[in-house]
């Protein structure tokens, strides 16, 4: 039977966004907070090495450096408006969640420690800057467990293993979602003024991914199947340090710390692509050099893969050839034992998964497809816009990794996926209850749960012709083969064909499992669906942008086109039509120029 809940403001996902959201709207706004995981278990938890914010604590810092080394990182697609925004805010977020309990590292006079990461520097030196305020490198798990605690002690709302399957629109405006609690199989009606989405990325559909299983871009599918379209899905990054074949992050602080990498011949062969900044150098340079490295037979051992160096010996050498200082003026050296005290979780992964003590040996990596900087585009305030005109749809926000705010452009610069999730998290969580304080719940009409109750018969009660599985095998092989880290018009015109076969073999697919209760094969075919409805935008957003830029690197068109290219495309899904428009990047103060690292 359906049960019926009524909220002001629902937040769909409990990660950091999600989390920050609910504790912003919550103050003001009857507010609940719908997740498919248990909140603590969301993928923020994954991210390691830091939340940029230009506090200065060790060196001179300005959140206007911040904004310049975001809007540069973007390869000058981010929204310059709200870059500003962003990085300005990022300086109280960090100080409220230090209030909030969050255990920061610390300098020795106590306050919070920062370390360099790739692509910030002080934009006068042109050198890497301390911005990366870290707890160790567990900062994302760091940050979602105070929010967590913090919602809790505020009393707000949970429905945990609950998963969305339909946002309610009446009249064009925001009504509430449908969602299956997993424990039962049955639907709920959530009836809400106002909702956030903050369902995070997608990078499930890559083979070697540092996503975590519940990735799957459920928010931004959800609301393309409402005529919502999905901005910038053509860019999405590669980490350039996961662990080779599994995927999983070794964080960009290792570099941050003096990590070096080296090809088979022992070269030091990012002097070759960022002779400034080097290993520092922002990730779609750095991932696209190890590819180079490995295409052109540099790889370790001719293999798919290179090293990462973090022993001791390593760093202080290179130190020492770089002139790198700490920021009183020393000479920067390390000892293992600091390094072990900096990258524990790394260290215990390294030792887990490749048998390697990363203070001893180098560690394999490979790039990993990591952050989605495409997704339901919004204001700076996480209002939902419907077109290329910027029209706000009532009651609808976004935050986190599923929106496009665009913050990111092309290319995000490590740290700000956490800046992200905590300034508009707050901000989108604030305008929700804003609005829902002035809004009336719209009179719904009609059965709600129609579209969630048709999508689960439909999988169901299939052909069972195909299988879930060999289709999201099929799915992962050729995004990696041909929407990675190079495309080309052939590649992609190639993924589009199959990608639009493996939609047409999905309608054959049967659900076997036919229990009710943790039907988790109902909910991985759903999400596959999701899957394959934003591997057909990403491959033809991609396939229509005839330029590279930022993450998106076109073989046969190797240069960025600003003359025709300067804008976010806008793709709607119609059957497997993808309809794409485009419009304007905001550009106040940085002027576009060609990225020099
Ligand atoms: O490298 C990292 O620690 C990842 C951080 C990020 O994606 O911002």
């Amino acid at each position: 039977m359906t049960q019926t809940h009524v909220f002001d403001v629902i937040i769909v996902g409990g990660g950091g966004a999600g989390l920050m959201a609910a504790l912003n709207a919550s103050r003001t706004a009857k507010t609940a907070v719908l997740s498919k995981l248990y909140p603590t278990r969301s993928h923020t938890g994954a991210a390691q090495g830091g939340v940029g914010a230009a506090l200065g604590n060790l060196e001179e810092d300005h959140w206007e450096w911040h904004a310049f080394d975001t809007v540069k990182g973007s390869d000058y697609l981010g929204d310059q408006d709200a870059i500003d925004f962003m990085c300005q805010e990022a300086v109280q977020s960090v100080y409220d969640l230090e209030h909030a309990g969050l255990p920061f590292s610390r300098t020795p006079d106590g306050r919070i420690a920062q370390r360099p990461f790739g692509g910030h520097t002080n934009n006068v030196t042109k050198k890497p800057v301390h911005r990366a305020a870290y707890a160790a490198d567990r900062t994302g798990h760091m940050i979602l467990q105070t929010l967590y605690q913090q919602c809790i002690r505020n009393g707000i709302n949970f429905y945990d293993e609950f998963q969305v399957l339909d946002l309610l629109l009446q009249d064009g405006v925001t009504a509430g979602v449908v969602a299956v609690e997993l424990a039962t199989g049955e639907l709920h009606v959530f009836h809400a003024k106002a909702v956030v989405f903050a369902t995070g990325g997608h990078g499930r559909m890559w083979d070697i991914t540092s996503n975590a299983y519940a990735y799957t871009g459920d928010g931004v599918a959800v609301t393309l199947r409402r005529g919502i379209p999905a901005e910038d899905m053509e860019f999405f990054q590669f980490h350039p340090t996961g662990i080779y074949k599994l995927g999983i992050l070794i964080t960009e602080a290792v570099r941050g710390e003096g990590g070096v990498l080296f090809n088979d011949k022992g070269e030091r062969f990012m002097e070759r692509y960022a002779p400034s900044i080097k290993d520092l150098a922002s990730r779609d340079v750095t991932s696209r050099a190890i590819y180079l490295e490995v295409k052109e037979g540099r790889g370790i051992q001719g293999k798919n893969y290179v090293y990462l160096d973090i022993r001791p010996e390593t760093v202080n050498l290179y130190a020492e050839k770089d002139g790198r200082t700490n920021p009183d003026g020393s000479p920067y050296r390390v000892t293992a034992e600091e390094i072990l005290a900096k990258i524990p979780d790394i260290a215990d992964f390294c030792k887990t998964y490749l048998g390697v003590d990363p203070v001893k040996s180098p560690m394999p990596i490979q790039p990993t497809a990591h952050y989605a900087m495409g997704g339901i585009p919004t204001d700076k305030f996480g209002q939902v816009v419907m077109n290329a005109q910027n029209t706000i749809l009532p009651g609808l926000y976004a935050a986190g990794e599923c929106a496009c705010v665009s913050v990111h452009g092309a290319n995000r610069l490590g740290t700000n996926s956490l800046v992200d999730l905590i300034v508009f998290g707050k901000h989108a969580g604030l305008k929700a209850a804003e609005y829902a304080n002035g809004a009336n719940l719209p009179n719904q009409q009609g059965d709600p749960t129609d579209f969630s109750r048709q999508q689960i018969d439909w999988l169901m009660n299939g052909s069972g012709k195909e299988k879930a599985a060999k289709l999201g095998r099929e799915l992962r092989k050729v995004m990696s083969d041909d929407v990675g880290v190079f495309r080309t018009e052939e590649g992609l015109a190639s993924a589009v064909e199959k990608v639009k076969e493996l939609r047409e073999r999905f309608k054959e697919v049967k659900v076997g499992d036919t229990s009710k209760i943790f039907n988790t094969e109902l909910l991985n075919t759903w999400e596959l669906g999701n899957m394959l409805d934003l591997a057909l935008v990403t491959a033809v957003a991609a396939l229509e942008r005839k330029e590279s830029r930022g993450a998106h690197a076109r073989e046969d068109y190797p240069k960025r086109n600003d003359e025709n290219w300067l804008k976010h495309s806008l793709a709607l899904l119609d059957g497997d039509r993808v309809r794409l428009d485009y419009k304007p990047v905001v550009i106040t103060k940085y002027v576009p120029k060609e990225r020099v690292y």
